[in-house]
C-alpha cells in the first residue's frame, strides 16, 4: 500500500531561494514538539556523532484535514445504535477525507527539495512522508538537531537520533506537526520471565498457562475454531527487533496444540521479516493469536525499526498505510504505524467521553478504596477495558519452550483470537467483522464477560501508595475492565447487529 514519490528536483525551481534563506537563518522557526525527550533512555549508549555523508531517514508528517468529520465517522461506525454501524470507510474513503490540502504538500515538497531531499516515499492517505537524506542535510533542514549514534537496548540495536530539540521554519508551521526518527528510541517490552513459578499453596501446583489452559478457562469447546470457509483473518504486528520465527510456531502447535484445529504457520508476513533472534514478545502474539483464534487465517505485519544487517543507521518501512488519525496536536510516538495501534487504546480521548465517562464516573464514586488522589488522573482515559490471563505463560523461543511468560502483553492476543472466532461467526452470517469494539463493550455493560470482583493491584511504584492501589467491585474498574472472556455468552451478545 506504500506508493513511492519520487520528488525530481527539476519540477519546481522556483522560490528554492526564499525557502533556502527561511532554513538557513533559523530566525522565524517554531517547535513542532514542545515535549520532545532529550534525556537517553536507561540502557543507550551514545557512540558520538554521526558522519555528514551517511544517510538516514525521517519521517515528516504533514497536516491533515477534516478530522472533526474523521472522529464522527469513527463514532457512528462503532455505535451499534447508528445506522452507519458496520460501514466502514475504504482506506481511499480515509484518504480523500485526511489527505493534507495541496498547498501542504507543495510547502514542504519544496522545502524538502531545497534541502537536496528528493528520495521520499508517501503513504496513501499521503499524511506521512519518509525521506531518506544526508545526516549533513538533515541538520540544515531540522535547526538544532544534531544526530549521534547510540547502541542498546536487549538486542543491541544501533539507531542514530538527535539529543538535542529541533526547529523548523514558521512558514511550515501550520503544515507539519512533526519529524519522526529524530527523538524515540525503541520502545522496551513489558513482559517480564519469573525465574519460579509461584506456587500458591491452596492450589496446587499450577504449571503454567498453554493454549489449552486459555480454551478451557474461557469456555472454548473444540468446534469453536475457524471454519475455512469465510475469508476472515487476523493480524498482529511486531516492531523494532522483535520477530517471531516460523520454526518456534510450528513446535509450539507441535507442542500444545494437540487438542484444537489450528493452523501450524501464518499465511502471511507483509513487510521485511528480520533475520535476527526471535523476540519474546513477537513468539508469543503469534503463538497465541493462533491458539485462541484458532484454524483462522494469520498475518503478521512487520516493522523493523532498526536492523544492524542494514548498517548504521535506522531504517524504517512502513509496510500498510494507517486509516485514522485525528489527534490534532500529534507529536513523535506517532508515528504511522504504531500510532495507527495505539491511537484506539490510548489517544482516543475525545472518544473517551462518548463510551467511557459513566463507567469509570460510577466506579470512582462507589469504590471504597482509591490510591491517593495525586497518583491517577481521574479525567484521563481509564483501562483496562478488559481482561484476560497474563501470568506464568509458555511460549517457544528461538527453539526453546519459555516457561513463566508474563505481562499484558500475554492478554492482548487471546482477547484478540476470542474476537476473531466472533468476527468468523459475524462474517458467515453476512454481518461486518466488529470493528472498534470498546465503545460496543461500554454500551452493553460488559454482557458476555465473566466480571471479576475481587482483587486489588498488588503493588505500586513507592512506599506510599504501596497495597493502595485500585480494587475491582462489580462491573466495570481499573484492574480487569468489565471482566474476562465467557466464549458462548461473548459470541451471543456480539453477534448482532
Ligand atoms: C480449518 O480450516 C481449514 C481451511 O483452512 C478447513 O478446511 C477445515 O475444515 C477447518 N477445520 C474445522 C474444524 O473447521
Ligand atoms: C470477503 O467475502 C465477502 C463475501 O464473499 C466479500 O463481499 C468481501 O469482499 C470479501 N472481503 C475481502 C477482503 O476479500
Ligand atoms: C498514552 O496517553 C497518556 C496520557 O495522555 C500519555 O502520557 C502517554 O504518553 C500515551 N502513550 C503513548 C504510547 O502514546
Ligand atoms: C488529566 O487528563 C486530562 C485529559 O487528558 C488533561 O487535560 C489534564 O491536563 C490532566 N491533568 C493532569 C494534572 O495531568
Ligand atoms: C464458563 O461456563 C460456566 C457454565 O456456564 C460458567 O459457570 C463459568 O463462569 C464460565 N467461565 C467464565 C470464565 O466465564
Amino acid at each position: 500500500m506504500t506508493i513511492q514519490l519520487l520528488l525530481k528536483p527539476a519540477c519546481c525551481p522556483y522560490s528554492l531561494l526564499g525557502l533556502l534563506a527561511l532554513i538557513l537563518s533559523g530566525k522565524c522557526s517554531y517547535s513542532p514538539e514542545p515535549d520532545q525527550r532529550r534525556t537517553l533512555p536507561p540502557g543507550w549508549v551514545s557512540l558520538g556523532r554521526a558522519d555528514p555523508e551517511e544517510e538516514l531517514s525521517l519521517t515528516f508528517a504533514l497536516k491533515q484535514q477534516n478530522l472533526e468529520r474523521l472522529l464522527e465517522l469513527v463514532q457512528a461506525v462503532s455505535d451499534p445504535s447508528s445506522p452507519r454501524y458496520g460501514k466502514y470507510l475504504t482506506l481511499e474513503d480515509v484518504a480523500e477525507l485526511v489527505r493534507p490540502s495541496p498547498l501542504t504538500l507543495h510547502t514542504v515538497q519544496k522545502w524538502l527539495l531545497a534541502a537536496g531531499a528528493w528520495n521520499c516515499h508517501s503513504v496513501t492517505t499521503q499524511d506521512f512522508l519518509t525521506c531518506w537524506l544526508s545526516v549533513r542535510q538533515a541538520e540544515l533542514l531540522l535547526s538544532g538537531a544534531e544526530f549521534h549514534h547510540y547502541v542498546g537496548g536487549a538486542a543491541e540495536t544501533h539507531v542514530v537520533r538527535s539529543p538535542r530539540p529541533y526547529q523548523l521554519p514558521q512558514a511550515l508551521a501550520p503544515h507539519v506537526d512533526f519529524v519522526g526518527g529524530l527523538h524515540r528510541f525503541p520502545p522496551t517490552s513489558s513482559l517480564r520471565q519469573r525465574p519460579e513459578p509461584q506456587v500458591a499453596g491452596t492450589i496446587g501446583l499450577h504449571l503454567g498457562v498453554t493454549p489449552s489452559v486459555i480454551r478451557e478457562r474461557y469456555n472454548l469447546t473444540a468446534q469453536d475454531v475457524g471454519s475455512g470457509t469465510s475469508n476472515n483473518s487476523q493480524a498482529c504486528a511486531q516492531f523494532l527487533e522483535q520477530y517471531f520465527h516460523s520454526s518456534d510456531l510450528a513446535e509450539f502447535m507441535r507442542l500444545f496444540g494437540g487438542k484444537f484445529v489450528h493452523q501450524a504457520s501464518v499465511a502471511r508476513v507483509v513487510g521485511q521479516q528480520g533475520r535476527g533472534r526471535a523476540g519474546i514478545e513477537a513468539s508469543l502474539d503469534v503463538q497465541y493469536l493462533m491458539s485462541a483464534g484458532a484454524n483462522i487465517s494469520t498475518w503478521v505485519y512487520s516493522n523493523p525499526g532498526t536492523a544492524k544487517g542494514t548498517g548504521w543507521w535506522g531504517r524504517r518501512d512502513y509496510p500498510c498505510a494507517h486509516p485514522s488519525k485525528y489527534n490534532p496536536g500529534r507529536h513523535e510516538g506517532q508515528e504511522p504505524f504504531l500510532q495507527w495501534l495505539l491511537l484506539l487504546s490510548n489517544e482516543s480521548y475525545s472518544l473517551k467521553n462518548a463510551f467511557q465517562e459513566e463507567a469509570v464516573a460510577q466506579f470512582l464514586s462507589s469504590s471504597p478504596h482509591l490510591p491517593p488522589s495525586s497518583y491517577f488522573n481521574a479525567s484521563g482515559r481509564a483501562y483496562p477495558d478488559v481482561a484476560a490471563l497474563s501470568d506464568g505463560y509458555w511460549v517457544v523461543s528461538n527453539s526453546v519452550p519459555i516457561p513463566w511468560v508474563s505481562g499484558t502483553s500475554a492478554s492482548t492476543p487471546v482477547f484478540g483470537g476470542l474476537l476473531s472466532l466472533i468476527n468468523e461467526h459475524r462474517i458467515l452470517s453476512g454481518r461486518p467483522p466488529l470493528g472498534f469494539l470498546n465503545p460496543r463493550l461500554y454500551q452493553q455493560r460488559g454482557a458476555g464477560l465473566f466480571d471479576v470482583t475481587h482483587g486489588c493491584h498488588e503493588s505500586c511504584l513507592n512506599e506510599e501508595v504501596e497495597g493502595q492501589g485500585f480494587c475491582s467491585g462489580a462491573g466495570w474498574d481499573p484492574v480487569t475492565g468489565w471482566g474476562t472472556p465467557n466464549f458462548p455468552a461473548l459470541l451471543k451478545t456480539l453477534l448482532n447487529p
